[in-house]
């Protein structure tokens, strides 16, 4: 069994800057709600005009993880791509990273596991990896949000907590034994999946039947709903389990985590984490005051500015741990 690593690690976002007081002038919301809520100060947005997309936000980012690698581009032998805003209803963004990218026809995914989604991704690559069934994957996670909310009044407790961005990592076969990803752990619970959905398009909701059926043009199921409180909750309790599944299975302990780096979700449940844990600030990396919550893309580019700042090095005791929309939830643990 073979194990793997980190090669290269990139991000992108958006140059155009969204604050709380943008925000304000758009619906009723202020600068002292949202910090005090959720932690977030300002987010990055596409811009009308600025050529970014989904998957050309993901192709920015990876440009950066494969030099970094070291590896090229062709030697790339699957491309998994996380997100819950694709470009396109079909197909999804890794076969327009691959052509973006020019790499020939080697195999290309997508992951729908909102939040999660970069985990999930991890793990899937993770998996073919260990198996030696491929040696360098190519992982991304990439949203554009702000081209799907609704910046009125009505969508102001979801709106104001999602930004644009994207972050990738070139995974590869490790050589020295016991550095890289030790575990991942991964789980669901769909009894849940409409706390936190976004309803259409889809086969149930396509658009001549939404016209038909509200003929006052009502198109919530077209945005994003949230049952907050809920989400809170179930967030923190899943965030401590899927934490302590991490270092249990690897016979480890809080005080040998050197870096946590959380899904950014909300501040308060990475504050909420890092007290239960009772870890140092030098032990959570948190960036959300600058970028909001960008699901798939907030740990690639986390880990990144955690990477860029140098508060990652050998040897240290890694964790990813993320909790999202469906529920899904789970865990990557890894010698750096
Ligand atoms: N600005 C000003 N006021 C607002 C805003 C806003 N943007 N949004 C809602 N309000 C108002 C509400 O209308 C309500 O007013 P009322 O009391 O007069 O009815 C009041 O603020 C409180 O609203 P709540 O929705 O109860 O606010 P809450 O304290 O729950 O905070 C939030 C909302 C931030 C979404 C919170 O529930 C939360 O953090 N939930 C966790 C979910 C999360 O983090 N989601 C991120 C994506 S999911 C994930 O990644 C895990």
């Amino acid at each position: 069994m073979y194990q793997t690593k980190i090669a290269g690690l990139g991000k992108y976002v958006p140059e155009n800057v969204v604050t709380n007081d943008d925000l304000s002038k758009l619906m009723d919301t202020n600068d002292e709600w949202i910090t005090e809520r959720t932690g977030i100060k300002e987010r990055r947005h596409i811009k009308e005009g600025d050529g970014n997309t989904t998957a050309v936000m993901g192709v920015k980012a990876a440009k950066i993880a494969i030099e970094r690698s070291g590896i090229s581009k062709d030697d790339i032998d699957l491309i998994v791509f996380a997100t819950l805003s694709p470009d396109y209803y079909f197909p999804g963004c890794g076969v327009q990273v691959q052509e973006m990218l020019e790499i020939d026809t080697c195999p290309a995914l997508d992951v729908r596991n909102q939040c999660s989604g970069f985990i999930y991704a991890v793990s899937v690559a993770d998996q073919f990896i260990k198996t030696g069934m491929y040696k360098n994957v190519l992982v991304i996670g990439s949203e554009n949000h702000s081209g799907g909310l609704d910046f009125t009044d009505r969508g102001r407790s979801v709106s104001v907590i999602f930004g644009d961005g994207a972050g990738a990592a070139v995974l590869t076969r490790s050589d020295h034994n016991g550095q890289g990803i030790l575990s991942t752990h991964l789980h669901s619970e769909g009894k849940h999946a409409l706390e936190l959905s976004l309803k259409g398009p889809s086969t149930n909701h396509w658009v001549p039947q939404i016209i038909e059926e509200n003929p006052q043009g009502d198109d919530i199921p077209y945005y994003p709903y949230m049952n907050g409180q809920f989400v809170f909750k179930n967030a923190i309790q899943r965030f401590s389990e899927v934490i302590n599944e991490a270092l249990q299975s690897n016979g480890l302990g809080v005080a040998d985590i050197n870096l946590l780096v959380p899904h950014q979700a909300n501040l308060r449940i990475s504050q909420f984490i890092q007290q239960k844990f009772k870890l140092k600030d030098e032990q959570v990396f948190n960036n959300i005051q600058k970028y909001g919550n960008t699901t798939a893309a907030s740990i690639p580019i986390a880990l990144t500015e955690a990477w860029e700042e140098g508060k990652v090095k050998e040897g240290d005791i890694v964790v990813l741990a993320a909790f999202g929309s469906g529920f899904t939830w789970g865990s990557a643990i890894l010698k750096w």
